[in-house]
């Protein structure tokens, strides 16, 4: 290779759960670096990522039919990021509940994925799915949040031995503790804070844009042997 390229400029993203905070983050930084992005969700697009250029696409990603139909509007697509979520605390207790949220995280992720292969098949392009800390601990208060999220490091490593052949790369990031509306409950119980600062090495919640640069370089040729791995982005947490 004669020179390195972090270059994500002219490549088609889709975002599910575009609209969210980290989806959104992603959006406007893919933006910012040249590609084209469409976001998907279920709550409408806030005024400034359409300003920055993004399309946006209604998506509920448990449904087979939506994910599917949405996927044959889609002429081209290079890079496919799974951003939507969703969590209930205690409740996922119940096993609604529990089948609701594993439905959200996991099986959106399987059925974008399905859908999704042939066009990355045509352009060699890459997945990036969104793990979390919970893929590595236990989570009492969301049970089928932290049971999806450790599947995820598994669909991961899974996905990309199978997609290889197709020249697709699967990988995955686990962010840390990063302040958008889903960490909200979190953030605001004061006995979580306590504990949780105690043990984070840099002391504070994220921006979600902290984590758009391992997104940007997964996406990139400058990540080519990557494969099949979950890169925690967690400010040490991990470590600690
Ligand atoms: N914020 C954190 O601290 C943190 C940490 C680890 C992992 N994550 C993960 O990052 C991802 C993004 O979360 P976020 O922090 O941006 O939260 P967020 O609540 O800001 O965004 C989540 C988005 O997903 C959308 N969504 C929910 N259900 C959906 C459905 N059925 N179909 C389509 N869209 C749906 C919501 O409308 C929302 O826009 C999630 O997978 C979350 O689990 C977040």
């Amino acid at each position: 290779m004669d020179s390195i390229s972090f270059s994500v400029e002219g490549l088609q993203v889709l975002i599910s759960g575009g609209c969210g905070g980290i989806g959104g983050a992603f959006a406007k930084a893919f933006l910012a670096h040249g590609a084209q992005v469409i976001v998907t969700d279920l709550q409408a697009p806030p005024e400034a990522l359409l300003e920055a250029g993004a399309r946006y696409a209604h998506l509920d990603v448990t449904s087979d039919e939506a994910v599917e139909a949405l996927a044959k509007t889609i002429d081209r697509l290079d890079v496919l990021i799974h951003c939507a979520g969703k969590l209930s605390r205690w409740e996922e207790h119940k096993p609604e509940v529990f089948r609701n949220i594993v439905d959200i995280h996991l099986f959106g992720n399987v059925r974008l994925a399905a859908a999704f292969r042939p066009h990355l098949k045509q352009t060699r392009g890459c997945m990036i799915n969104i793990a979390s800390m919970y893929s590595y601990f236990g989570a009492p208060q969301v049970p089928a949040y932290a049971s999806a999220k450790t599947a995820i490091v598994g669909l991961t490593k899974s996905l990309a031995l199978a997609y290889a052949e197709d020249g697709i790369r699967v990988n995955a990031i686990a962010p840390g503790w990063i302040a958008t509306d889903i960490s909200r409950g979190g953030r605001e119980n004061p006995e979580f804070n306590e504990k949780l600062m105690a043990r984070l090495p840099n002391k504070r919640w994220a921006d979600p844009e902290e984590l758009a640069g391992t997104a940007l370089f997964l996406a990139s040729p400058a990540s080519s042997l990557i494969n099949g791995v979950t890169i925690p982005v967690d400010g040490g947490y991990t470590s600690s």
